[in-house]
C-alpha cells in the first residue's frame, strides 16, 4: 500500500501535491518524493521517512505547474532515499510513481539491463520508467499502450515526461481517482486527499488509462479506445473524509481487505507455484525442520492458530503454539531441527519480541510474519514475510489478521512443497482458490447491510457465544475477541464439542450463539451442538458456505452464507462477516469503536 497524487494546472504544483500527499500518509510513511516538470527538466525531490522530512530537506523547489508525488509503504527494497519514488529512466526525462507490485519485475529488469539500462534502486517500480524509455517513439500515450501488456501484477501509476504537458495515470487492481477542477486537474489514491480542491471525481476502474491535462481529462482502455467519463459528486464533511467517507477507521479497514489480501498475494505466486524469496537464506533449516514453534499475541495469535493447523495438516509438521506472554516464560525442551515463527502486525509487541529474542538466543532460527518494515521484529528476525495490509489505525486488528492468514497459507504450502508432500496439481488447485479470495471477500463486504440487520437483534445481549470445530473454532476465537473488545459485550468462543463439558450451563434464551459451520468433515458434529443450544432456547446465528444454504438455512434464527471455496480457506471468507458483526454491535451500542476503552494499538509493555 502506498499513496500517489498528481497535479496539473496553474498553481504551484509542489504545494498542491505535498498538501494532498499528507492526507495519504495513512497508506505508508517509509519515504516520500515528488517529481516536477520544470523548464530545466524533471526535478526530483525524495527522502526516506515521513513527508515532513522531505519538506525539511527541500524547503524550496523550482516553480512548476505539473507534478506527481508518492508516499511509500515499502514492499521491494528497504526504506531508503534511493528506493523512494518517483523513479526515472536513464535520461531523467520520464518519472513514475506507483502503488502496487509489478510481479514480473525481475524478468523485466534482466531484459532491460541486457539492453544497457542502469538501475539505481531495488524497487519493482523502476522498470516501468525504463520500459517507457525503451519503447518511447515520441508519444508517451502510445508508448504506455505498448508496455502495459508486459506488466504483471497490480498497479496504480502516474507518469510524466519532460516532453509532454500531461500526466498519464493507469489503474489495475490498485485504487486511483481523478479530481476535476477548472483549468486544473488532479489524481490521487483516494478521494479525501483531494477534497480541499474539488468535490467532483472520476473513480477509475481496472484496465483504464487517464490522460490528465490542465484543461481536460480523458479516459481510455488498455487498447487505447476512449471510454465515457462518469462524474461522482462527493459531499463528505472533514471527519468523514479522513476516514474515506466511513464513520470509523475500523470499517474502512474492514472494507480494504480485498485490496490488502490481493497485495499480499502479489509476487508470491508464480505460474501456479508458491514463491517466497524472503526465505531463501533459511532453505537448509526449513528443509530439515521437524517442529515449528509459533508465538504471538491477541489477534495475531489467532492467525497463528490457523497457521498451526495448516502446518500440521498441509505440511505434516509438528507444531507447538502458545501466546507470547506465556511462551517467553515457559520451560522449553527445544527439539533439534526447530524453526520459530512469530506473528505481529506492529512488530513492536513486547512479549512477541521477547519470545523472538529468547528463541534466537537458544539458536532457533526465527521467521516473522509482520506488517511494519523496519520494526523491531522485522529487524531482529532471521527472515520476514511481510503482510501488505498497509497502516492499520483502528485499535482492533482486521486487515492485518486476514493478510497474516494469507501469508500463513503461502508458508504452509511452501513448507509442504519442501517436504515433498504436495503435488504440483494440489498446489495449483489451492492457489487458484486463494487467488479468487479477494473477489469473494469483496462479495461478502458488499453484503454488510445483512450483517448490520442481524446486529440490530443482538446488540442488547449481555453475552454472545461463538462455537465451531477445527478451523471454525479458530475463527470463532477471533470473532469473539473482536466482538468483546469493541462492543464490550461479554463473549467467549468454545470448541463446539466442549459445550456440554461446562459452558452449556450459561446458555439461556438471552444468550445468542454464533455457530460457524464451514468445515465439512465436522459439520454434522457441530450441528448436534447447535441442537443442544436450541434445546436451551438459545438463539443461533449460522455462518456457512453458500453450497450448504439449503441444508443450513432453517437451522438458526439468522444465517449468513459466504461464497464457496475450499474448507481449508474458510477463515478468509468467514472473517469479514465476524468483523462486521462486531463492528455493527459496537456502533449500535455507541462505543468508541476505533479506540476501545483500556486498549492500545501497539502493546510495548509486558
Ligand atoms: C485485537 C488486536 C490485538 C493485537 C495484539 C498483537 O484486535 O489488535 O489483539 O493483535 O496486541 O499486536 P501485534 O500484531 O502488533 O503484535
Amino acid at each position: 500500500m502506498c499513496g500517489i497524487v498528481g497535479y496539473v494546472g496553474q498553481k504551484n504544483a509542489y504545494d498542491v501535491v505535498i498538501e494532498s500527499l499528507k492526507k495519504l500518509e495513512y497508506r505508508g510513511y517509509d519515504s516520500s518524493g515528488v517529481a516536477l516538470k520544470t523548464d530545466e527538466g524533471i526535478f526530483i525531490a525524495k527522502k526516506k521517512g515521513r513527508i515532513s522530512e522531505l519538506e525539511k530537506d527541500f524547503p524550496s523547489v523550482p516553480s512548476s505547474n505539473m507534478g506527481i508525488a508518492h508516499t511509500r509503504w515499502a514492499t521491494h527494497g528497504a526504506p531508503k532515499d534511493e528506493n523512494a519514488h518517483p523513479h526515472t529512466d536513464c535520461t531523467g526525462t520520464i518519472a513514475v510513481v506507483h502503488n502496487g507490485i509489478i510481479e514480473n519485475y525481475r524478468e523485466l529488469k534482466a531484459y532491460l539491463a541486457e539492453r544497457g539500462h542502469k538501475f539505481t534502486s531495488e524497487t519493482d517500480t523502476e522498470v516501468v520508467a525504463h520500459l517507457l524509455e525503451e519503447f518511447y517513439q515520441g508519444d508517451l500515450f502510445t508508448t504506455l499502450l505498448k508496455i502495459l501488456p508486459l506488466l504483471k501484477g497490480a498497479f496504480a501509476l502516474a507518469i510524466i515526461s519532460q516532453k509532454e504537458d500531461r500526466i498519464l495515470a493507469v489503474r489495475q487492481d490498485s485504487p486511483l481517482v481523478l479530481g476535476l477542477g477548472r483549468g486544473e486537474n488532479f489524481l490521487a489514491s483516494d478521494i479525501p486527499a483531494l477534497l480541499s480542491h474539488t468535490r467532483e471525481f472520476v473513480i477509475m476502474e481496472n484496465g483504464q488509462i487517464a490522460d490528465i491535462r490542465a484543461e481536460h481529462v480523458e479516459l481510455y482502455d488498455f487498447e487505447g479506445n476512449a471510454i465515457p467519463i462518469k462524474i461522482t459528486k462527493v459531499d463528505w464533511d472533514e471527519k468523514q473524509a479522513e476516514k474515506g467517507g466511513y464513520d470509523h477507521f475500523m470499517i474502512k479497514e474492514i472494507m480494504e481487505q480485498d485490496e490488502a489480501i490481493r497485495s499480499t498475494l502479489l509476487g508470491r505466486v508464480d505460474r501456479g507455484r508458491v514463491r517466497l524469496d524472503e526465505l531463501e537464506a533459511l532453505q537448509e533449516e526449513l528443509k530439515n525442520a521437524e517442529r515449528i514453534y509459533i508465538t504471538a499475541c491477541g489477534t495475531a495469535y489467532h492467525a497463528g492458530m490457523v497457521g498451526a493447523y495448516l502446518l500440521r495438516h498441509v505440511a505434516g509438521l509438528d507444531v507447538e503454539i502458545e501466546v507470547a506472554s506465556e511462551f517467553r516464560y515457559a520451560k522449553h525442551h527445544w527439539r533439534e531441527n526447530s524453526v520459530g515463527l512469530v506473528i505481529s502486525q506492529s512488530g513492536e509487541t513486547a512479549d512477541t519480541l521477547q519470545a523472538l529474542r529468547m528463541m534466537k538466543a537458544d539458536g532457533i532460527p526465527v521467521i516473522a510474519v509482520v506488517n511494519v518494515v523496519g520494526s523491531s521484529v522485522y529487524r531482529e528476525a532471521d527472515a520476514s514475510l511481510l503482510t501488505q495490509a498497509g497502516p492499520e489505525i483502528a485499535v482492533a486488528s482486521t486487515k492485518a489478521y486476514s493478510t497474516q492468514l494469507v501469508v500463513l497459507y503461502l508458508f504452509a504450502l511452501y513448507m509442504a512443497k519442501l517436504k515433498g508432500l504436495l503435488t504440483q496439481e494440489e498446489e495449483q488447485n489451492i492457489l487458484e482458490d486463494l487467488w479468487s479470495i479477494p473477489e469473494k471477500v469483496k462479495q461478502v463486504l458488499s453484503n454488510a447491510e445483512s450483517v448490520r440487520r442481524i446486529a440490530q437483534d443482538t446488540y442488547k445481549a449481555n453475552d454472545i457465544f461463538f462455537i465451531g470445530r477445527q478451523l471454525d473454532y479458530m475463527l470463532a476465537l477471533e470473532g469473539s475477541l473482536k466482538l468483546k473488545e469493541i462492543s464490550y459485550i461479554h463473549s467467549e468462543a468454545f470448541p463446539a464439542g466442549e459445550l456440554k463439558h461446562g459452558p452449556l450451563a450459561l446458555v439461556t434464551a438471552d444468550t445468542p450463539t454464533l455457530a460457524i459451520l464451514m468445515q465439512e468433515d465436522v459439520l454434522e458434529k457441530t450441528l448436534s451442538n447447535v441442537s443442544e443450544v436450541k434445546a436451551r432456547q438459545g438463539d443461533v446465528f449460522v455462518l456457512g458456505f453458500e453450497r450448504d444454504r439449503k441444508r443450513l438455512e432453517d437451522i438458526g434464527r439468522w444465517s449468513f452464507f459466504v461464497p464457496d471455496t475450499l474448507p481449508l480457506l474458510a477463515p478468509l471468507v468467514g472473517i469479514p462477516v465476524l468483523q462486521l458483526f462486531a463492528y455493527y454491535n459496537a456502533v449500535l451500542r455507541g462505543t468508541d469503536v476505533d479506540k476501545p476503552r483500556n486498549l492500545a494499538k501497539s502493546v510495548t509493555v509486558e
